[in-house]
């Protein structure tokens, strides 16, 4: 059967990791969280204290970083581990939340990341989500989806995710990090945040997760 390549772009906490997520299993599919990328390397700058306006330092740190998936023996998702550590949880806080779109404008930590996705995507079959993936990582992607959802119901789905996580954080707040990080992400000069011509536009707020994942299931199907 021939594989092809899902690209699913869309706003912040719009519920395309979900989504993507159960399309890749149903799929059988690897699924690949590129935001997940973005933030590790946002971490790494934090913790060593990158200079983002530096780009010299910008370029060395990328160099030491290496940043890998491995799936957990117990909750069975898909971690993120920068340079073998399993950093999963700490890149969902807001304290990176808050730094991740400023460290995902700069044109050198861009290149670095397509390029990484675009090896994992080589032999396609592969299912991955972010801002860029239907209109820079994979142009030719058989499928791509662009996802959005309104504000207000971001806000909660994605304060609820904290809430399990035991970070109690207050939906003001959440909210206008969503619009900071959409504000910046669709205006940023390197590849910024838009639907690609041939993208299928789906906004969710009305519909649940079941029918969002058979959607797009259906439309891959289409293209298998
Ligand atoms: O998907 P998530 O909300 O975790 O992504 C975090 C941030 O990473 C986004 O707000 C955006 O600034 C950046 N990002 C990006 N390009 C991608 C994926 C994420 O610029 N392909």
């Amino acid at each position: 059967m021939p594989k092809i390549i899902v690209a699913i772009d869309g706003y912040s906490s719009c519920g395309k990791s979900t989504t993507a997520k159960l399309v890749a299993k149903q799929l059988n599919y690897p699924y690949i969280d590129t935001g997940a990328m973005y933030r590790a390397v946002t971490l790494y700058f934090i913790q060593n204290h990158i200079s983002l306006t530096n780009p010299k330092e910008v370029e060395t740190a990328l160099n030491q970083i290496q940043i890998t998936f491995r799936r957990h023996p117990e909750l069975g998702r898909n971690d993120t581990y920068l340079n073998g550590l399993n950093i999963e949880d700490e890149i969902r806080k807001m304290y990176v939340s808050e730094k991740v779109s400023e460290v995902s404008a700069i044109a050198e930590v861009r290149h670095a990341l397509v390029a990484q996705q675009q090896r994992m995507g080589r032999v396609k079959g592969i299912v991955m989500d972010g801002r860029d993936i239907g209109t820079v990582v994979f142009p030719n992607a058989e499928l791509k989806i662009f996802m959005t959802a309104d504000p207000m119901i971001r806000a909660q789905r994605r304060q609820l995710e904290l809430i399990e996580k035991g970070d109690l954080v207050g939906i003001q707040e959440i909210l206008e990090n969503l619009r900071l990080r959409d504000h910046i992400d669709t205006t940023r000069a390197e590849s910024p945040l838009r639907q690609a011509e041939d993208a299928v536009f789906i906004d969710n707020s009305l519909m649940t997760l079941d029918e969002q994942v058979e959607m797009v299931v259906r439309l891959a199907d289409a293209q298998i």
